[in-house]
């Protein structure tokens, strides 16, 4: 699934953002590359452990934990503590699967990469190029959302960045492993939710809408994993 969660962050968080994130020290974004995507990585990004990154990504994590859509559609176990990066200048980041499994810096916990999600911060109209396309079995998907707004699709994808041929692309990426790792399973129950949800705004409590919440609980006690 492919899901762009519009206003993850307001305006106001947007422009507080760039404030911080135009007075931070950048380095080359191959830190945090595998052998094989570094070969292909160019881009700058803000050190893990930059205390920018980690006001920004507490911002982020608190906007995430309260959004119901992001809620039923990751169903997130854990959250990698965001990074941000910029593309400018011709910058890119070609074709390359996310690694599965992520160290969390400081704690050493692991993580299991099941959805990538990237946050824009920069308006569409700021940049030239910079579209993230996202490739599955239905073809390409190009990607490129207003500010404040995020993409999350299936870290099991090839995905790539295309190059930033005019103004600046900054954005925040992070994985999430989900207490459901099979995304067809996850869609199934994202649409089951969607709909009790709108059933009940719709109708109130009916004897289909407890048979519809029924099959979503008893789905979930059958795929959820710690
Ligand atoms: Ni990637």
């Amino acid at each position: 699934m492919l899901l762009p969660i519009p206003e993850v962050l307001t305006s106001e968080q947007v422009s507080e953002a760039r404030q911080i994130l135009d007075a931070a020290e950048w380095v080359d974004g191959r830190v945090t590359a595998g052998h094989q995507s570094a070969q292909t990585k160019d881009n700058m990004q803000l050190p893990e452990n930059h205390p920018a990154a980690r006001q920004l990504g507490e911002t982020i994590l608190t906007a995430l934990g309260q959004n119901p859509l992001f809620v039923s559609a990751a169903l997130p176990a854990r959250v990698f503590p965001p990074l941000f990066n910029r593309y400018q200048g011709g910058q890119s980041f070609g074709t390359h699967v996310d690694n599965a499994i992520r160290q969390v810096p400081a704690t050493g916990h692991r993580i299991r990469t099941d959805l990538s999600a990237t946050l824009f911060f920069s308006r569409p109209d700021e940049y030239e190029g910079g579209e993230l396309i996202v490739e599955d079995t239905y073809g390409l998907h190009h990607v490129k959302l207003p500010a404040g707004h995020m993409i999350l699709y299936p870290s099991t994808s090839l995905h790539h960045v295309t190059p930033v041929t005019r103004g600046s692309r900054l954005s925040s990426f992070f994985w999430i492993q989900s207490m459901v790792r099979d995304d067809g399973q996850r869609t199934l129950l994202f649409d089951l939710d969607t709909a009790r949800r709108q059933l009940f705004a719709r109708e109130g409590k009916s004897a289909e809408l407890d048979l519809v919440s029924k099959s979503f609980a008893n789905l979930m006690r059958m795929w959820v994993e710690d």
